[in-house]
């Protein structure tokens, strides 16, 4: 699902995790997946089948991601299986998280996206602003603290 989230885009070329899992990206999202702060969402079919995840977790000045704004900000990651998108489960998955967030009495979240695509549309309608920016993505932020 972090490779949905962050590989390449459909019809790129796809080389492949590997020089990921080497640079350590999927190391700093999802290494000992547990520790406080780190909460995820999934959405399967009725026959069990994993279509899509969405989760947080929060990260350090000294090592972080894409969408880093500070460490008492989760950063969010989403993916929904090519073959599942436009059909609500994105937005599904983000509304659940955000719930889970405020339970957690978490004061905002942050993401990274490329700008004009779909997931920055839908972020946009849940209440993440642009912040930022990060190489060629957008940094979002959502503040919780509102109704
Ligand atoms: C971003 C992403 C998670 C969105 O997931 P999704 O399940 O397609 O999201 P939704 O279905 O809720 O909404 C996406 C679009 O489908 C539309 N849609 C939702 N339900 C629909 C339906 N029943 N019929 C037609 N369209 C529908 C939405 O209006 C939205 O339209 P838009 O793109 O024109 O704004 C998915 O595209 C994805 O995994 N992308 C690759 C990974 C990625 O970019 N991750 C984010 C970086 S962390």
């Amino acid at each position: 699902m972090l490779y949905e989230a962050a590989g390449p885009e459909p019809g790129e070329p796809d080389p492949g995790p590997s020089d990921w899992i080497a640079e350590g990206i999927p190391a700093l999202y999802l290494d000992g997946w547990g520790r406080s702060g780190d909460i995820a969402v999934v959405a399967e079919t009725a026959e069990r089948a994993l279509v899509g995840a969405a989760w947080f977790r929060l990260y350090f000045e000294h090592a972080h991601g894409w969408g880093f704004v500070d460490e008492q900000t989760p950063e969010l990651a989403i993916a929904v299986v090519e073959a599942f998108r436009r059909r609500g489960v994105g937005r599904a998955l983000l509304e659940n998280l955000i719930a889970r967030a405020r339970e957690a009495r978490f004061g905002a979240l942050s993401l990274s996206t490329l700008e004009n695509t779909s997931g920055a549309r839908l972020y946009e309608s849940l209440g993440f602003r642009r912040v930022g920016e990060f190489e060629e993505l957008a940094v979002m932020r959502m503040d919780l603290t509102q109704a």
